[in-house]
């Protein structure tokens, strides 16, 4: 392994000194740093001081158990990756952990195999993520990438991919679920391509009659149907020496797929009505959240067409699949609704945080943005709080909502401002056990604000 390889940290807690001895054997390899604990608070120490990846912990311990170390983790940083293991295992704890935000649940006695290739797993994305921190220097400056926020493994692979084709693709296809910036990947591959002087013509597939599909994409010449009173340039025209993006493209009759494929194979237009044909030099990305292969299977989409397009896809991932991106995307979000409101919004106060980590987000990004931008004209301080966040977020039955967060007096609002943050405060002070920067970080504030908010409030 060359000595640049970026190394990984795992911190491993469990009361029973023989499986600590296990992993530490197991897991031995460069570039992975291991400490272990058979204390609690003191493996919390450790993952407050470190800040490792990864985390091992057991889920029945004496002095705290495995689910209280796995919040307090979660609450540092949602990124750090929690693995349970335990010897009682049962679905009910399992599923409480996950939602809690663990990445895995294991049963002991481990297969050293199995631990190994899950930690490898993990070590793997980690310094992935640090390797293209390392490399691209323009990137790694940046939050964004052409109006994409997240720097999460599955976005960098993103980002890179989309440099790497952009220069080359002529069709390409992007599929991910509602809401995961399909769009923005398609303006992102038209900016990096040789056509970006040139349009971006957005075509919405869903929008159009089925009737007007072939006039609109193609145009057509005067007397080709009744109505056509006149000649008229078709969207392929328009976006001649740019990019057309064909949105939705699952809504696309078979009859318009067919003409779509020719002209992607001769990139040659016939306007309706017309005997001759034009040419024109058009890049086009397709963009779609419908099962493609489920339509081909039903034949409601051609599978020429699919693998013509299919030869350069996209995937957009889903947010819950990129949870560590979530501060990053809020922030992003606050900045441009407190600007478009006008207000003073400085973030979000940690309880609305852990509420947004521990939902699931059905709706992506759209969702979140849409959730941020309510917050936003409800907040009436400097802070969102809990009941700022729509309703659908903290219902009792929410996906993965704690249950603390909505009987807590805070999430419906029945205390001041001042009672709220003075509470947030002592909340914070209490899970980093009284370590101020420790509490000050969890609150995202500086230490400075801090020492004067804890005088404000009268907390030693
Ligand atoms: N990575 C991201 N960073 C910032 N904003 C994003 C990101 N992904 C999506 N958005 C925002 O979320 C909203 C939805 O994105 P977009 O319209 O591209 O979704 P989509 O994948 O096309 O969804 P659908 O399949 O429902 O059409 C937009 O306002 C977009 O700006
Ligand atoms: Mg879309």
């Amino acid at each position: 392994m060359p000595a640049t390889e970026p190394s990984v940290k795992l911190v491993a807690i469990d009361d029973t000194p023989q499986s600590l001895e296990l992993i530490a054997t197991a897991l031995e390899q460069p570039g992975l740093k291991i400490f272990t604990t058979s204390d609690p608070e003191e493996g919390l120490d450790i993952v407050f001081e470190q800040h490792p990846q990864i985390v091992i912990v057991d889920l029945m311990m004496p002095k705290m158990g495995g689910i209280e170390v796995l919040e307090r983790i979660v609450d540092f940083d949602p990124a750090i990756e929690v693995v349970l293991i335990t010897a009682h295992y049962s679905s009910e704890s399992a599923v409480e952990a996950i939602q809690k935000g663990a990445s895995d649940y294991l049963n002991k006695p481990v297969p050293i195999a199995v631990l190994r290739s899950k930690i490898e797993k993990l070590a793997e994305d980690a310094r992935r993520r640090q390797r293209a921190l390392q490399i691209d220097s323009e990137l790694a400056e940046s939050t964004k990438f052409h109006g994409m926020v997240g720097r999460s493994p599955l976005m960098w692979d993103l980002y890179a991919r989309i440099k790497r084709v952009a220069r080359h693709y002529r069709s390409a296809l992007i599929t991910g679920p509602t809401g995961t910036g399909k769009e923005l990947v398609a303006k992102a591959l038209h900016e990096l391509s040789p056509a970006s002087s040139g349009r971006f013509v957005v075509c919405n597939c869903s929008a159009l009659v089925e009737t007007l599909f072939e006039s609109e994409l193609f145009g057509h010449v005067r007397g080709a149907f009744t109505g056509a009173t006149q000649d008229k340039m078709g969207l392929f025209e328009f976006a001649h020496g740019g990019t057309l993006f064909l949105d939705e493209i699952g809504d696309m009759p078979l009859g318009t797929q067919s003409k779509l494929l020719r002209i992607l194979q001769n990139q040659e237009v016939q306007r309706v009505g017309s005997l001759t044909s034009r040419v024109v030099d058009v890049r086009v990305v397709a963009a779609t959240n419908r099962d493609l292969k489920q339509m081909i299977g039903d034949k409601t989409f051609r599978d020429d067409l699919y693998y013509r397009l299919a030869m350069v896809e996209f995937c957009t991932p889903g947010l819950a699949e990129r949870k560590e991106d979530l501060p990053l995307l809020e922030r992003h979000f606050i900045r441009k609704f407190a600007a478009e409101f006008q207000k003073d919004i400085a973030g979000l106060s940690h309880r609305a945080q852990i509420l947004l980590a521990r939902y699931a987000w059905p709706g992506n990004v759209r969702e979140l943005e849409n959730a941020i931008g309510n917050a936003c004209m409800m907040a009436f301080g400097d802070t969102i709080d809990v009941q700022d966040l729509p309703e659908s977020l903290r219902a009792p039955h929410a996906p993965d909502t704690p249950p603390e967060l909505t009987l807590a007096a805070v999430a419906h609002g029945e205390m001041s401002l001042d009672g709220r943050e003075r509470q947030s405060l002592i909340d914070a002070l209490d899970r980093s056990g009284g370590n101020q920067s420790q509490a000050a970080r969890l609150l995202r504030i500086t230490r400075d604000r801090m020492r004067y908010k804890m005088a404000k409030y009268d907390l030693k």
